[in-house]
């Protein structure tokens, strides 16, 4: 049987994640993915955005920001034909390596309230919510 392979994203994949992450991610309450923010996203760091493939399907994904001061994380999704055989867990374990590796101590992520899944798989892999902080935002443009 093939095994999972990880891999940094390129712009030879844009169309495909988009079309990924309508059917894998979360979707509510953020502004809808373009194929310009993607690559944006590659060229600003082209090792952030890392999937997980099986006999070439992308089946998972995560991006890793590192901004050199914080690590935020966006986008992890699994196919929900995949879901729990641990790839969620893989492309976590592989992005907190890269993060520590770069000189991060401390890891967060959007969560949305009501995603309960999500939630369980953060918590599975030991994160917790801050109770004490809201989230402040100001869209542009
Ligand atoms: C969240 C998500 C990425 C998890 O991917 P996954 O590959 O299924 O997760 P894993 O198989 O690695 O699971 C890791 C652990 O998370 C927990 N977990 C995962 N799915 C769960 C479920 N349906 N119910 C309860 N716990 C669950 C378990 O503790 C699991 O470990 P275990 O299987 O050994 O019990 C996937 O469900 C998904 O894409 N959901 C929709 C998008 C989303 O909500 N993303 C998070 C945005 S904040």
């Amino acid at each position: 049987m093939s095994e999972p392979v990880l891999r940094p994203a390129t712009g030879a994949d844009v169309d495909r994640l988009l079309a990924f992450w309508l059917e894998a991610g979360e979707n509510d309450a953020r502004p809808s993915d373009s194929a310009d923010a993607v690559r944006r996203q590659l060229e600003r760091d082209p090792d952030a955005l890392v999937v997980v493939e099986l006999d070439g399907r992308i089946l998972g994904s995560v991006i890793a920001g590192w901004d050199g001061w914080r690590a935020h994380l966006y986008r992890l999704a699994v196919h929900p034909d995949a879901r729990r055989r641990g790839l969620g867990r893989l492309l976590l374990d592989h992005v907190e390596r890269r993060f520590a590796a770069l000189g991060a101590a401390r890891i967060d992520a959007m969560v949305l309230e009501g995603n309960d899944l999500g939630q369980s798989v953060w918590r599975a892999a030991g994160y917790a919510p801050q109770d004490d902080w809201r989230r402040w935002v100001k869209a542009l443009g």
